[in-house]
């Protein structure tokens, strides 16, 4: 695994055809994956995170439109994968280049076959060297519990179960959509730490999260994202030690170890979403302005961004 290898995301949008409305679930994202870090993207359920996932691996609806680019740079030409047909997709990125840990594996895996049937299959298509038995055992799984059914897994075992089958093709990009829903804390650390592992042999992980002390422990790099737009982006400890946007800032105080106050009001519909700064009706700091989208510049999109507060 070089350091040539990265993806580097541009302007990525995603928006929804509904019935009479768009759907803007993704705003001109712009951010970089590089090898042996891991970068975790938080903001509240539904601002967008998964659907920005789903857009990298083709895996979006047809009423979905998507623009921008994301380049996978891994070697050789680079593929450019919002452009890239599904061919292209099915035989180089997914389980490839980029694996995907999906947000429920007990939901995700196949209910009528075996654990192993389905790691076999995986194992099979992405012409793995490793076996099934050598994934499993990796993953810690033992295995006996390879033979079951799907309903008999534990959440932990099917999470590794999930994990196995979203490496077995070595990718060196892992995207985990949320892989510690439904888990209790120690298996949630257990997760995170082979996230963690996963880095330190040199992938790349992209961590989609609402859990801001998991996002802490695990990540390089942090992600803000609300009402579709990345609104901070830079070193977890900065941003979360100092954060200087006022959303950041409030999901840090809404923490339970910390002032555990929530942020008043909603997010907006994604479906009207304001012209200019999305968070400007929730945030106390709010001036003309904010009428106007503020850009992203030093790692965060904000007229008034926090800096002076903590000079
Ligand atoms: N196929 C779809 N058609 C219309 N809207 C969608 C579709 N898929 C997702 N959305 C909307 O996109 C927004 C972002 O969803 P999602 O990325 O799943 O949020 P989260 O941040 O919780 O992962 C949500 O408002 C969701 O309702
Ligand atoms: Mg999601």
């Amino acid at each position: 695994m070089t350091d040539r290898k990265r993806l580097r995301v541009q302007e990525l949008s995603v928006g929804f055809r509904i019935p009479g409305a768009l759907v803007q679930a993704v705003s001109e994202a712009t951010f970089e994956v590089r090898p042996g870090r891991c970068l975790a993207l938080v903001g509240e359920s539904g601002c967008g995170k998964s659907v920005l996932a789903h857009a990298l691996l083709g895996l979006l609806p047809d009423n979905a439109t998507v623009s921008g680019q994301a380049w996978l740079e891994h070697g050789g030409e680079p593929v450019e994968l919002v452009g890239a047909s599904q061919a292209v997709l099915a035989e180089r990125v997914r389980g490839r280049a980029i694996g995907l840990i999906p947000q429920s594996p007990a939901t995700h895996l196949t209910p009528v076959r075996t654990a192993r049937a389905q790691l076999q299959e995986a194992v099979r298509e992405l012409g793995s060297r490793a076996t099934a038995d050598d994934l499993a055992a990796r993953y810690g799984l033992r295995p006996h519990e390879l033979d079951r059914y799907p309903h008999e897994l534990s959440g932990g075992m099917a999470q590794r179960v999930a994990n196995a089958i979203a490496l077995a093709g070595d990718p060196w990009l892992v995207l985990a959509d949320e892989p510690t829903s439904g888990l209790d804390r120690p298996l949630v650390d257990r997760a995170m730490a082979t996230l963690r592992e996963l880095c330190d042999e040199g992938r790349a992980v992209l961590l989609i999260t609402h859990d801001l002390r998991a996002a802490e422990r695990v990540a390089d790099d942090l992600a803000v994202m609300y009402a579709s737009r990345l609104v901070e982006v830079g070193p977890v400890a900065e941003v979360l030690g100092r954060p200087r946007h006022p959303y950041t800032s409030g999901l840090v105080a809404a923490q339970p170890d910390r002032a555990f106050v929530p942020i008043p009001g909603l997010p907006p519909e994604l479906t009207r979403l304001p012209e200019g700064c999305a968070f400007r009706s929730r945030c106390g700091h709010e001036t003309e302005r904010c009428a106007a989208p503020p850009p992203m510049d030093g790692g965060v999109a904000c007229h008034h961004a926090l800096e002076d507060r903590h000079a």
